[in-house]
């Protein structure tokens, strides 16, 4: 079967044709369809690192604690926006990690596809997520045309306005999620003597416009000490953790805290000529 895909070939640019499973440009460059479905369009030489972005371990707690439900409402409200807002379309989920809310967004009227760097992210997602379509690439370099999405957005993950606004169709939306002041606040009380809000974030991003913006906050309650310790290894402090604070954290049942988020929607700015 030939296939042409949505994918542009991150060496020349040129249309991707899916084929026998290798996806392949009409200058020759190929890129094998794994088994698991996703493709893998990071070069050799693109890489900064043998194995870049976040490594198994964290990704596998990642999909343990996404799947205990902690974080189905700001899933269910990331949704609900994009439902308002637009509702078909292609949808890009830039940083999609191991396919939570990927998958969430993908309905019977739109296509989804799913990027991230961490080649042990994709493959799980894609191994899961059939619906979806997934890609090991950069944000920095995204594998598809201008204007392709109608939606796009970023969860916890590096933003790259120029490149966002390049594949973001005139009428399209970003939405982004960063960490709210007390986002994890009570497990930051455990690892810091002088624990700090969070910086918020910038509201400004070059290219868009603000057009709504939303702070979810609700109390996650983790009755057993095992699920903090999930919770832990997803986050930047699993490296910063003592053996007094895992040993505090297994003990602590009906352990409380805040997951706070900020979420915003942006506009393309039009640029008139
Ligand atoms: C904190 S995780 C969030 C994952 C997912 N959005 C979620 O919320 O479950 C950040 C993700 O961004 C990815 N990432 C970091 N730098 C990247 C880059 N330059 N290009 C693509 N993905 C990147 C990481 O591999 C990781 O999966
Ligand atoms: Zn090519």
């Amino acid at each position: 079967m030939n296939n042409t895909s949505h994918y542009l070939c991150p060496i020349c640019q040129h249309a991707l044709t899916l084929q026998d499973k290798v996806y392949r440009c009409d200058n020759n460059h190929a890129f094998d369809q794994a088994k698991e479905g996703y493709v893998n369009l990071l070069p050799v030489q693109f890489k900064h690192s043998k194995d870049p972005g976040d490594n198994k371990q964290m990704v596998n707690a990642r999909r343990a604690f996404l799947e205990s439900g902690c974080y189905q409402p700001l899933r269910d409200t990331l949704v609900k926006l994009y439902q308002q807002y637009i509702n078909g379309g292609n949808v890009i989920d830039a940083g999609c990690g191991e396919g939570y809310y990927t998958m969430a967004h993908s309905m019977d009227n739109n296509q989804v596809y799913g990027v991230d760097i961490a080649k042990n992210a994709v493959k799980i997602a894609a191994k899961k997520y059939k619906q979806c379509h997934f890609s090991v690439a950069s944000i920095a370099q995204l594998p598809f045309a201008d204007g392709f999405a109608k939606w796009l957005y970023s969860i916890y993950a590096p933003i790259k306005t120029e490149e966002f606004s390049r594949l973001l169709a005139d009428d399209g939306y970003l939405v982004t999620v960063t960490p709210g002041e007390k986002h994890l606040w009570e497990l930051k009380q455990m690892i810091y003597q002088t624990p700090k809000y969070h910086n918020i974030g910038k509201q400004q991003l070059d290219g868009f416009e603000l057009v709504a913006e939303e702070n979810l906050n609700y109390e996650m309650l983790f009755a057993h000490g095992e699920q903090a310790l999930t919770l832990l290894a997803m986050t930047p402090f699993a490296f910063k953790s003592s053996e007094q604070l895992l040993s505090d954290l297994q003990q602590a049942n009906n352990f409380i805290c805040q997951a706070d988020f900020m979420i915003r929607v942006y506009k393309k700015s039009i640029v008139s000529s």
